[in-house]
């Protein structure tokens, strides 16, 4: 019988969800890549444990992780049946539904059809009464947002959810979804937005609208899938995600252009004293509308350097100022 250790809240640092009375840990460990129906069970499991032990608390699915799609969400649920089950209540697990998950026009967007069908088949495969945050997983420019909120509405009232996110909607969507959900009485929790030195779209309007409404942030893809760190420095590793088929990390990504400034970010982070996934994770936590950095692993001791990288989140005028020209192709 798996037992968790007794430190596990010592040094995670938890920052507040919005104007919420929830708060999350710094660091989130998303279930994307690595958990899924092709992956080794026993190193998925090891390091959702490990998480768990670091003061992780929030763990991030969707309906169509896998390969296959469901898998993750399945072998999650194995997860906490055989270890987490017992902590139930120190865990902030979420999914999400919006991308193509069964055939058919209600397999996918955001029909309340689909959302409420698709967080019931989750809550099944995760073995869940419930999960603590519901996510309009992308926009749908061609049902009402209406509609869509008030599915997350429903999720939340009727028990299956305890709060309400989005995902992937710009300024504009962001700001006509938290209205709409305000009045509705089910706040917007949480945005997850696609953040990190190589993808700050989010920095133009939507933090600001997050801000000013109080609704909390969480980073996906922090470290550009892997790209932000010295995964790549050099070529391609065979176990990488860039070398997996079913790797959402291409190898036309792994380019020049990108590689050029992994490699001058990568000098910084030494000087730094740090790794140049920490100084990416660093990055992206120091603006305070960022509640969370959601990473992906694909195994135990990448977890572990990603949650040391919160020993050091400051950065000098200088340090910033030299990584925006690392960025912009000045150095
Ligand atoms: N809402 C959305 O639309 C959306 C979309 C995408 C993702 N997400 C969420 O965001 C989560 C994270 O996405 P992501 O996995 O792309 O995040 P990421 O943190 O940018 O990339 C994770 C990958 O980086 C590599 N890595 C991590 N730590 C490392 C370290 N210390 N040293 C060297 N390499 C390291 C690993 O690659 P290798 O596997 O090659 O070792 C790992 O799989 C997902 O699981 C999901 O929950 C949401």
């Amino acid at each position: 019988m798996y037992s968790a250790n007794e430190t596990r809240y010592d040094t995670m640092q938890y920052r507040r969800c919005g104007r919420s009375g929830i708060r999350l840990p710094a660091i989130s460990l998303g279930l994307w890549h690595n958990f899924g129906g092709v992956d080794d069970f026993e190193n998925s499991r090891a390091m959702v444990r490990r998480a768990f032990e670091l003061g992780i608390t929030h763990f991030d699915l969707a309906n169509n992780y896998g390969p296959p799609p469901g898998s993750a969400e399945s072998n999650f649920g194995e997860i906490l049946r055989l270890d987490l089950k017992p902590y139930r209540d120190e865990l902030i697990i979420s999914s999400k539904a919006g991308y193509d998950m069964w055939p058919g026009p209600y397999g996918n967007w955001g029909s309340r059809k689909y959302l409420l069908a698709s967080l019931d088949q989750s809550l099944k495969r995760m073995g869940l009464e419930y999960v603590d945050i519901f996510y309009s997983h992308r926009p749908d420019p061609e049902t009402p947002l209406e509609e869509t909120m008030s599915a997350l509405d429903q999720a939340v009232r009727s028990g299956r959810a305890l709060y309400a996110g989005i995902s992937n909607y710009n300024p504009e969507q962001t700001a006509a979804a938290v209205k709409i959900l305000r009045g509705l009485g089910t706040p917007c929790l949480i945005h997850q937005p696609k953040y990190s030195m190589f993808e700050r779209t989010p920095e133009r309007g939507l933090l600001s609208v997050l801000g000013n409404e109080g609704v909390g942030a969480i980073a996906f893809c922090p470290l550009a899938q892997g790209l932000l760190t010295d995964r790549y420095l050099k070529g391609i590793p065979a176990d990488a995600r860039a070398a997996k088929p079913h790797g959402f990390l291409k190898q036309r990504d792994i380019d020049e252009g990108h590689l050029a400034k992994v490699r001058a970010l990568n000098e910084l982070a030494r000087e730094r004293g740090q790794s140049l996934a920490q100084m990416a994770l660093a990055w992206v936590l120091r603006d305070g509308r960022m509640t969370s950095a959601l990473i992906g692993a694909s195994r135990v001791e990448q977890i572990e350097q990603n949650v040391a990288a919160l020993a050091d989140l400051a950065f000098t005028d200088k340090n910033l100022a030299r990584i925006d020209a690392i960025l912009t192709g000045g150095v």
